[in-house]
């Protein structure tokens, strides 16, 4: 036992001195000191010999042992390791960095978020509908029954499983949902997709977007509806550009007007855009019908109300000089990351 220790002792000072500087060097103390035919190995089998009472010790004395030489072997192993990977994967500070692509707002969303921060301003909520709707409330509560001239106002799809449902053709649907609601007074901009069954081309869609406004309280007034679109107008287009409005036609609205405002574009001279008019019109507009009224349980009689609905697209077209409608709904990442995302 004694001569075990010894030796044991004389290892281990051996081992404690051993100098390791690369991989080869970590595979011979491997095999000389842990191999099959190594030191350790060898030791395991002189237990044999031992004289049974001495067994035990000996057994801990060995196994002891050859943790220690299993330990200096891995921090000799993960030295050599983290010495090559220092080598190999050296942290180059003055490499330019990779670009992180960070995305964009769509432009719609863009135009869309601009209109409605200007409503918010004035106390309007935003409320959104179901896109697929039915007969209801996108045409009968709208003062347009059925067989009613004006439905071909708007080339509708219909849903083949239920001749009861659309593809929303305008966002007017949502003031129905949200007078239908029974909260007043309602003061709601509704902004979202609508769907036609047009011919696609690089000036109209067979889907695109629109914001409704809807303001429903008691004595409300054309004047009202119109200093509420003054106001959008001035915040949108800026202070100097003119309003007019144009007698119209909304079977859901009496009276019922489109408003125009001068051209953006060329200030009122003419130009391609408003066809050598000098106009741009933008929205159409009116004093909610009092049939729209009783439709949705709200007494005509004590409340008034306004609404106006706008296209998105338009406008985002003017703003940003897109000529084809069509490039908003193409994905296409060249034309998207075009438009920086701050407003
Ligand atoms: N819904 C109409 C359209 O899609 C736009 C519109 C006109 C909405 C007059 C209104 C309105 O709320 O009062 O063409």
């Amino acid at each position: 036992m004694e001569q075990l220790l010894k030796q044991i002792a004389a290892y281990k000072s051996e081992i404690e001195v051993t100098n390791i500087s690369d991989a080869t060097q970590v595979e011979e103390f491997r095999i000389k000191w842990l191999g099959t035919k190594g030191i350790v190995k060898a030791m395991m089998s002189e237990m044999k010999n031992v004289v049974p009472e001495q067994k035990k010790e000996a057994g801990q004395v060995l196994n002891e042992f050859k943790l220690f030489v299993e330990s200096k072997f891995e921090i000799f192993k993960s030295s050599i390791e983290t010495q090559q990977g220092s080598n190999v994967n050296v942290l180059d500070l003055s490499l330019p960095g990779d670009e992180v692509l960070i995305g964009s707002r769509h432009p719609v969303t863009l135009m869309r978020n601009r209109i409605v921060s200007i409503f918010q301003r004035l106390g309007f909520a935003v409320a959104e509908g179901p896109e697929i709707e039915d007969d209801w409330h996108n045409f009968g509560a709208l003062n347009l029954p059925e067989h009613h001239p004006a439905r071909d106002m708007q080339d509708t799809f219909y849903v083949q499983q239920n001749p009861d449902w659309v593809l929303r053709t305008h966002t007017s649907s949502v003031q129905i949902r949200e007078m239908e609601k029974g909260k007043l007074p309602i003061r709601m901009l509704m902004p979202g997709r609508v769907y036609r069954n047009e011919t696609v081309s690089a000036r109209s869609h067979c889907f695109f977007h629109q914001v409704e406004g809807l303001y429903i309280d008691e004595n409300v007034s054309f004047a009202d509806l119109k200093q509420t679109l003054y106001f959008f107008v001035k915040e949108m287009y800026g202070k100097d550009v003119k309003v007019r409005f144009r007698p119209s036609y909304f079977p859901f609205t009496e009276p019922s007007a489109e408003m125009d405002v001068s051209c953006f574009i060329c200030g009122g001279s003419g130009c391609n855009i408003c066809k050598k008019t000098g106009w741009v019109e933008i929205l159409g507009c009116g004093m909610v019908h009092p049939n729209v009224l009783s439709n949705c349980n709200i007494d005509p009689n004590k409340y008034t109300g306004f609404a106006f609905g706008m296209g998105i697209e338009r406008p985002a077209m003017l703003k940003y000089g897109i000529n084809d409608i069509r490039l908003f709904s193409e994905n296409d990442v060249r034309f998207l990351k075009q438009f920086s995302s701050s407003i």
